[in-house]
């Protein structure tokens, strides 16, 4: 019997909150958005920033991923109008060496990665698989390995290997890759390493 009773004013209560939820859609239940904005509390200074979409981002929201041709065309050519920012040096191709520790690193961005000594990485094994030698990559993004040696290591492709990583929307709309270089993820220096990790003729990308 008592079972029964807190069985039933369980049931009540489930009643009674989805009646609260029904009344609430009607006036003005939380967004997504909202939703989104109310969970990510105590944030690093700047971080709410990172809670609202741009219009690339809104566009292919809208579009879930897939726009038509003439959308797609659209939001690359508004990509592509947006500035690239390359190293003082002026030199696309950097060190190797440096760029596969950068796309090995993870570090950065994430809830609690905030000890402003560590460098943010590019994690970008958690997409392409990049030199054989390592085991353990996703494959959301197509294989790295041999980048420079089947594209060719002209100026031109050190230019859309740098541009790609500043900037992948500017090339491919809706693309899954991150904007790295837009977003002030990694530095225009740490794009040249990895530039340097997929081109150059010594880096293990290539042999
Ligand atoms: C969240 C997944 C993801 C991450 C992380 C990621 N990429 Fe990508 N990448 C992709 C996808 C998907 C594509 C294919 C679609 C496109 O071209 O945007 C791609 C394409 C590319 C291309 C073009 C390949 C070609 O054949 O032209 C390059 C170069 C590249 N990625 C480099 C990188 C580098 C370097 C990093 C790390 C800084 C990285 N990516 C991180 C998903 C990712």
């Amino acid at each position: 019997m008592k079972t029964t009773t807190i069985l039933l004013s369980a049931g009540a209560v489930i009643v009674l909150g989805a009646c609260a939820a029904g009344s609430q859609m009607g006036a003005g239940f939380p967004s997504a958005d909202q939703a989104v904005a109310s969970s990510f509390q105590n944030m690093q200074p700047g971080w709410d920033k990172r809670l609202v979409q741009d219009d690339t981002q809104k566009a292919c929201s809208v579009a879930r991923e897939k726009p038509s041709k003439a959308e797609a065309e659209r939001i690359e050519k508004m990509n592509q109008a947006m500035k690239v920012v390359y190293p003082a040096s002026g030199k696309l191709v950097g060190d190797w060496k440096k760029g596969e520790a950068i796309a090995q690193n993870g570090y950065g961005l994430r809830v609690g990665d905030n000890d402003p000594k560590r460098q943010t990485g590019g994690n970008c094994y958690a997409c392409h698989q990049i030199q054989m030698k390592e085991l353990s990559y996703g494959t959301l993004g197509p294989s790295l390995h041999h980048f420079g040696k089947l594209r060719g290591n002209t100026p031109a492709i050190q230019k859309y290997a740098y541009d790609k990583i500043y900037n992948a929307q500017a090339f491919t709309a809706c693309t899954n890759m991150p904007r790295f270089g837009h977003n002030g993820v990694l530095s225009p220096d740490q794009i040249a390493d990895l530039v340097g990790l997929l081109m150059d003729p010594d880096s293990p990308v290539n042999q």
